[in-house]
């Protein structure tokens, strides 16, 4: 930890990458948690891919207003909050601090942080699967009966797009087989080219692409720190591995500095 808070005390240019990890502590379920995990309990091909929202509209968007219902009901945890104030402080310093989240909701935002890059979009960005443009949708008492958990047996009727006669909302996630959102990912790499330090935070780092940029960043010459209770396949690539969780570990990184 010293070694970890000696790199996060002096880096003026920073890039911090998350992913499902950053918010368990909020209460949202991860993807690949033994136990609890998204991936445990559903079929990513039945509910995260254009195929399957094709096949059965009313199953994946319900399954999607069960998760919008499920991430604004909780609050961002003392991780993100002790990532906002670290970005604060530096951008107070002449530094810099991008944070690229591959997480579909909104509490790095929420927890304060600004200019957050979302490699996997937005749950709460909804456009036209047919014509594709945005529409200004807030999930209310329609899908209120999504607060309780998942039910496959009461779905909802996906909601028609205003601008075309055919189509119906999707939420703005990139599903399996699509590619990342080109802006966001090519931030990320700009970014990560003149980065001193790169912190990766709760990301099982098995999805591409976004599971090469900690590497780009390192290779690129910054420092890397890995915070994640577990290894994963980028720990041996970490100058340092924090065997601990997002919201206890950064806040006593961050409370040396600010
Ligand atoms: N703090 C830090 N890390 C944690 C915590 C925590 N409190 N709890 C769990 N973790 C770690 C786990 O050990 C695991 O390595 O977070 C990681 C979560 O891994 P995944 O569930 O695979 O989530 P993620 O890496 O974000 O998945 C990547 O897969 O299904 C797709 O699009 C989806 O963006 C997602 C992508
Ligand atoms: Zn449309």
């Amino acid at each position: 930890m010293q070694q970890a808070a000696a790199l996060v005390a002096t880096a003026r240019s920073v890039v911090v990458l998350t992913g499902a990890g950053m918010s368990a502590e909020s209460g949202v379920p991860t993807f690949r948690d033994a136990q609890t995990g998204l991936w445990e309990r559903f079929v990513p091909e039945q509910l995260a891919t254009e195929r399957a929202f094709r096949a059965n509209p009313a199953l994946v968007w319900t399954w999607y207003m069960w998760r919008w219902h499920l991430v604004n009901g909780v609050t961002p945890n003392a991780g993100h909050n002790a990532i906002a104030r670290w970005q604060q402080h530096l951008g107070a310093t002449h530094g810099s601090l991008t944070v690229a989240t591959q997480n579909v909701d909104d509490l790095h935002e929420r927890g304060g942080a600004s200019n957050v890059l979302h490699l996997h979009g937005s749950l709460g960005a909804f456009r036209c699967i047919d014509c594709h443009r945005a529409t200004a949708f807030t999930p209310g008492t329609l899908e209120s009966k999504c607060t309780q958990d998942f039910d496959d047996e009461n779905l909802l009727t996906p909601v028609a797009c205003q601008h075309c006669a055919t189509g119906v909302l999707r939420p703005g996630v990139v599903w399996f087989g699509e590619a990342l959102p080109e802006e966001a990912f090519e931030r990320a790499i700009d970014q990560l080219q003149t980065a001193e330090l790169v912190v990766v935070i709760g990301s099982s780092g098995l999805v591409q692409p976004a599971a090469s940029l900690p590497l780009i960043g390192r290779d690129a010459g910054a420092k890397l720190i890995e915070i994640n209770p577990s290894t994963t396949e980028l720990s041996q690539s970490a100058d340092v591995h924090i065997a601990s969780t997002a919201a206890v570990a950064l806040p006593s990184l961050v409370a040396k500095m600010v």
